[in-house]
């Protein structure tokens, strides 16, 4: 595929993220599910993971979010135009999330949707953002990834009940002049393959049953895919730019397991410590984790101005996709 220069560039210019003040550890879930916190740290890296309150719904996290993102913008939600909620579980099987994350912002102007790619749908997601504000058909969009995941579990499965959590992650993205070497999104690539639906999918749906559903996963099968999905689009996306992986300052990974981490950077022949992550203290949060990822690697300092970040995810679909950056 060739890179075409187009007329803007689509700059990260603030993100923000929010996490349900409730915790649960893994010693907390071993009392209600046959499990121990032994084996799911061996297995996935994970120690706990946040869970929504009653009532409290992906919307919500999704504004809390976005009003830091905003605010670390340091711009004013009527700048506005463009919301893209990336979700599985959106608070109604219609309106949009992204509807309802504008009316609680204020905002009555632009274009509000949501992307279904599961755990790519941040990824996915902001792809599209970057589309829209390249061409400039708009100038200032939120982009959400947002989760209320641990409602769609079955908690009689521990292996898949184990491993998610909620939260959202947001980012603000602006269009301005495309400057050759300057900040921005620089490309992306999106991939899916709905051969493999069987390996995770939701037993549920408004057309499929008129119920919501539950998650199902053939967790090693999902593993063995996200590695070589993830190394190959990676790969793809830095030969794009005649890149290798040493050039990169950072991967922010769709954090879904630690071992998957380990692999696909070990298959890369990066450096583990160049690699985000945050899968122990978030559990898998689908959607959400790419930005809650970034989030905290901007605010703890480790991404700088200048840097080359990678973010990657793979998911449901089966999708998978990365976004390049210059900081
Ligand atoms: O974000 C979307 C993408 N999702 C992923 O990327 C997830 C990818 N898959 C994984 O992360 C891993 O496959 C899992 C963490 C889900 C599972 O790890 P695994 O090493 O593949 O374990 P397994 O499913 O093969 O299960 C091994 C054993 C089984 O027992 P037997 O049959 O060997 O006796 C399971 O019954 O572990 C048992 N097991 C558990 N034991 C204690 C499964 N879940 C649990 C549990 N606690 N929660």
């Amino acid at each position: 595929m060739t890179l075409v220069e187009t007329p803007f560039t689509a700059r990260i210019v603030g993100c923000g993220s929010f996490l349900p003040a409730r915790l649960v550890t893994n010693q907390e879930l071993a009392q209600r599910v046959d499990t121990t916190d032994d084996w799911i740290v061996e297995r996935s890296g994970i120690h706990q993971r946040h869970m929504a309150a009653d009532g409290e719904m992906t919307s919500d996290l999704a504004v809390a979010a976005a009003r830091e993102a905003l605010d670390h913008a340091g711009l004013a939600a009527d700048e506005v135009d463009l919301i893209v909620v990336a979700t599985t579980t959106p608070d109604q099987t219609f309106p949009a999330t992204a509807v309802r994350v504008q009316a609680q912002l204020g905002i009555t102007h632009g274009a509000a949707f949501d992307v279904q790619a599961v755990c790519s749908g941040f990824v996915y997601a902001l792809a599209t953002a970057d589309n829209f504000l390249r061409v400039g058909q708009h100038r200032c969009a939120l982009v959400i990834g947002a989760e209320t995941f641990t409602r769609i579990l079955d908690w009689e499965d521990r292996g898949t009940c184990v491993l998610f959590g909620d939260g959202a992650g947001a980012v603000v993205l602006r269009a301005e002049p495309t400057r050759p070497g300057g900040p921005g999104l620089l490309s992306s690539r999106l991939h899916a393959d709905g051969r493999h639906h069987d390996l995770l999918y939701v037993d549920g749906g408004p057309s499929a049953t008129g119920t919501v559903g539950h998650v199902r996963m053939q967790g090693r099968e999902v593993f063995r895919h996200a590695v070589a999905n993830l190394a190959s689009v990676v790969t793809e996306i830095l030969d794009g730019h005649g890149l290798a992986p040493s050039d990169l300052d950072w991967l922010v990974p769709h954090q879904a397991n630690q071992r998957i981490l380990s692999s696909t950077a070990k298959k890369l022949g990066l450096a583990p410590s160049k690699v985000v992550i945050t899968v122990g203290q978030h559990a898998n949060t689908s959607a959400a984790s790419v930005p809650l990822a970034l989030d905290t690697a901007v605010r703890d300092g480790r991404i700088q101005p200048g840097h080359l970040v990678l973010m990657e995810a793979m998911g449901g679909g089966l999708t998978w996709g990365a976004c390049l950056a210059r900081w």
